[in-house]
Order: structure tokens, then C-alpha cells, then sequence
């Protein structure tokens, strides 16, 4: 990696600055993020069966497709096109989750993405875990960190307004699922705001 020598702006993350080292793990009350393993290939496919991960995120995936799923991500953080943690219990490091940020180092912006299964909802896990990459992503250069959901995701809209980020409005019929094209609610946080709700 490179930067564009015929960009007139300098990247706001020199290409190399992040994957450099390994993929940073973080300790959250009751769980731990770390990058997704070969054996959480399982989990993976039980988290696409579920009807709202795979409604939202409009995947399915068997076995195989899984464990590529994985491989993928994994090669994304070396390419520092994307970085993907999963969310293990800290009980018995079962993976129950998934946040990512997808990173555009030049114009240090990220987006922020999430799924939960069904018996780790409820638990706080992703809000903290939102907080916790997004205040990692400003630590390292990122200045703005974007997050989109569906206008009837009521948990997700939940989450972008507890970890402090700004609604900035509606991405009109910006996402196709399988029922159609749906309009997006734009949220964004930017570096030095406090990462919890501003009431
Ligand atoms: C969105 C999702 C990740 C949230 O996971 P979670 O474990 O419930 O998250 P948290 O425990 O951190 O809580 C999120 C908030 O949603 C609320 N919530 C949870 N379930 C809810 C429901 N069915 N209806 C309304 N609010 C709900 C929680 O009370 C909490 O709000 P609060 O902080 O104001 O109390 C999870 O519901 C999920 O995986 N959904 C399917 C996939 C998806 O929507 N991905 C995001 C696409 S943008």
C-alpha cells in the first residue's frame, strides 16, 4: 500500500499506520473483542440464520461461505479496508456478536456496523462494544465515524444515540433488502465528543 502520489491532500492515515501490528483486542464488562476465529464458523452461520441479522445485513451463509466470511475479514484488517471483531462471552470466549468498522484511512472516516445473537441481546454488549472501537478508531486518525441503520431498527437507532453520535438525517432509499429499497437514518460521531447520549 501507497499513498496516491497524485492526491493533492495528504492521507489523513499513511497507508501502513494501522495494520501494521496485529488487530487491537479490547475487555468489556462481561465480554472481550477479539478477531474472529476458523471455529466460530458455526456461531457465523447461526448468527446469518437469524431472521433479523439476516434481514438487515441480507445474508445467508452455510458452513463454507462462513469460514470464508472469516478468512475475509481477516485479510480486509491487513488491508486496512475494514476491522472486524467478534464479541466472545468472557465466560467461555463464545463468540455471541460482531462490530466493524469499514475504513477509508485516506479521509480518516470509518463506519461502524453490528449484530448480535439473539441470547447476548439486551445485555448492553453492543453499546459498549461501539464505544469502545470508536474510540479506538479517533486514537488512531479517525476523525468521523459514520452509522447507518434501517428507520424501523429501533434497537439500532438506540444504540447510535447512547454512544453519542448525531443523527444527521435520512439516505433516501439508499440500502436494497430483500423487500425493496429502504431509506438509511445517517448518524455520525466525531473526535472529542463524549461517546454517550448528549441529553
Ligand atoms: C441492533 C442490535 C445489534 C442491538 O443489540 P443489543 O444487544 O440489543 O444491544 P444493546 O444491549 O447494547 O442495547 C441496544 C438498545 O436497544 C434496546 N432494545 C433492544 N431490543 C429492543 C427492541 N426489541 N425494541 C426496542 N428497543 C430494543 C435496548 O434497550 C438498548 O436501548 P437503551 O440503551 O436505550 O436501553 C441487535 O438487536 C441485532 O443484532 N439486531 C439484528 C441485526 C441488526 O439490526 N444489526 C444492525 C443493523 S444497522
Amino acid at each position: 500500500m501507497s499513498a496516491d502520489p497524485m492526491r493533492l491532500v495528504p492521507p489523513a492515515i499513511p497507508p501502513g499506520a494501522l495494520a501494521g501490528g496485529p488487530q487491537p483486542t479490547f475487555t468489556l464488562d462481561g465480554a472481550r473483542l477479539r478477531p474472529f476465529r476458523a471455529d466460530d464458523a458455526d456461531r457465523v452461520v447461526e448468527a446469518f440464520a437469524d431472521e433479523r441479522i439476516q434481514y438487515f445485513h441480507s445474508r445467508q451463509l452455510d458452513h463454507t461461505q462462513a469460514a470464508a466470511w472469516i478468512a475475509t475479514n481477516n485479510e480486509m484488517w491487513a488491508a486496512e479496508q475494514s476491522v472486524t471483531w467478534a464479541i466472545a462471552d468472557s465466560t467461555d470466549d463464545r463468540m455471541l456478536g460482531r462490530v466493524s468498522l469499514h475504513l477509508q484511512p485516506a479521509h480518516g472516516v470509518a463506519e461502524v456496523a453490528y449484530w448480535m445473537l439473539p441470547e447476548g441481546r439486551g445485555r448492553s454488549l453492543v453499546t459498549s462494544s461501539v464505544r469502545l472501537v470508536v474510540d479506538w478508531a479517533h486514537g488512531v486518525g479517525f476523525h468521523r465515524i459514520e452509522l447507518e441503520h434501517h428507520p424501523d431498527n429501533e434497537p439500532s437507532r438506540r444504540v447510535a444515540d447512547a454512544c453519542g453520535f448525531s443523527f444527521e438525517g435520512i439516505r433516501r432509499r439508499a440500502h436494497r433488502l430483500v423487500d425493496g429499497d429502504h431509506d438509511a437514518w445517517l448518524w455520525s460521531h466525531l473526535a472529542g465528543e463524549p461517546l454517550t447520549r448528549g441529553d
